[in-house]
């Protein structure tokens, strides 16, 4: 046994690089970018990042998790497009709550259609707040979804069109609480806009228009350049999970992340619509039966918009990481 775990290979430096890269491009609540990484062997660590952390958004650290969990699932694809099966323990140590997964490079496998597909898929995947056309998305590909979802032990259901209006109805209860909250608007005002060099937060180019007919009730990051219409039956679905610890957020988190890169392999856009779920009174409501609410999409066809900005992969590493160990140029 302990000489077939030796002729395993070390992750190569043009590997580690691959998957950091790969899983940085994931979405993260407020673009905030909540992770690092250290790499031992052939071993990858993945830590939460509490310095990123929104205190008064995210108290809990629920967002921040999910949006860790959503980096773990690009570096477990990206792991097997560099032809390594990714063997994953999810918070491997009690004493260390902030060490969120370790993937380890298991044996050499060549990678199959699925995984290369989706790993195409990281790339083109942003968030898209803008208008979707009137075109319903086809139920097949809507069961596709709930399956992707299901494969990363998360629910995800299409909200029927009462529930759906009263899940808009909640956000835009939510969103009128939140604006009343000086530290919700104060750490959005430090995540929005700022220098153009920037490499983390929401930049200007990715707030949404105002709805010209106020009926969908996205996050204002900013003042919008634009009115427009956007459609008037959205397709909204919500991502349960059964239990609601930092455990069932990482799950939650690679659901998601599967979720939009199959949406994205689909040519399906998408955008999180969450406000519900930061009011504990209104989250509770979301769920609809199906467990813990841990994420609103609004999902349709639209027109492509551009990437935001990423900080570095040299920036992303753990602190103790030896610059050797790293393989990131
Ligand atoms: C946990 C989580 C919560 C999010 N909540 C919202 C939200 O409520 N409204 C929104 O417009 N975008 C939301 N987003 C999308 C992020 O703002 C987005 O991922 C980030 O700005 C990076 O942009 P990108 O997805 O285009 O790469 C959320 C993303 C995550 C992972």
């Amino acid at each position: 046994m302990a000489a077939q775990a030796r002729s395993i290979p070390r992750l190569s430096p043009h590997t580690v690089a691959n998957c950091l890269h790969a899983a940085v491009a994931a979405p993260s609540v407020h673009n905030t970018q909540p992770w690092l990484f250290r790499v031992r062997g052939r071993q990858v660590e993945v830590w939460v990042d509490r310095d990123r952390q929104l205190p008064a958004l995210d108290p809990s650290g629920r967002q921040m998790f999910i949006s860790v969990g959503a980096a773990i699932f690009n570096l477990r694809i990206a792991m097997c497009v560099n032809g390594r099966i990714p063997v994953l323990r999810l918070l491997p140590d009690a004493t260390r709550p902030e060490l969120a997964a370790l993937v380890q490079a298991g044996p050499l496998t060549a990678p199959g259609p699925a995984a290369t597909v989706l790993a195409a898929a990281i790339a083109r995947r942003h968030t898209n707040r803008r208008p979707y056309r009137a075109e319903a998305v086809p139920w097949p590909v809507l069961d596709e979804l709930s399956g992707a979802a299901a494969a990363e032990g998360a629910r995800l259901t299409v909200a029927e069109p009462i529930p759906r209006d009263a899940i808009l109805a909640l956000t835009r209860t939510a969103d009128e609480i939140l604006r009343q909250d000086a530290g919700y608007l104060t750490e959005l005002a430090a995540w929005t806009g700022g220098d153009p060099g920037r490499q983390d937060g929401i930049p200007a180019y990715a707030y949404p228009p105002d709805d010209a007919a106020g009926r969908l009730p996205l996050r204002r990051f900013g003042p919008a350049r634009e009115a427009a219409r956007f459609e008037r039956r959205p397709t909204i679905v919500r991502l349960t999970t059964r239990g609601d610890a930092p455990y069932d957020w990482l799950r939650a988190g690679q659901a998601l992340q599967r979720v939009l890169l199959t949406a994205t392999v689909r040519q399906l856009a998408a955008s999180p619509v969450n406000q519900a779920l930061e009011v504990p009174e209104l989250r509770a409501l979301v769920g609809g039966g199906h467990g813990h609410a841990q994420m609103i999409l609004r999902i349709g066809y639209g027109d492509p918009v551009p990437a935001t900005p990423r900080r570095t992969v040299s920036e992303i590493l753990h602190p103790d990481t030896a610059s050797a160990e790293s393989g990131a140029a």
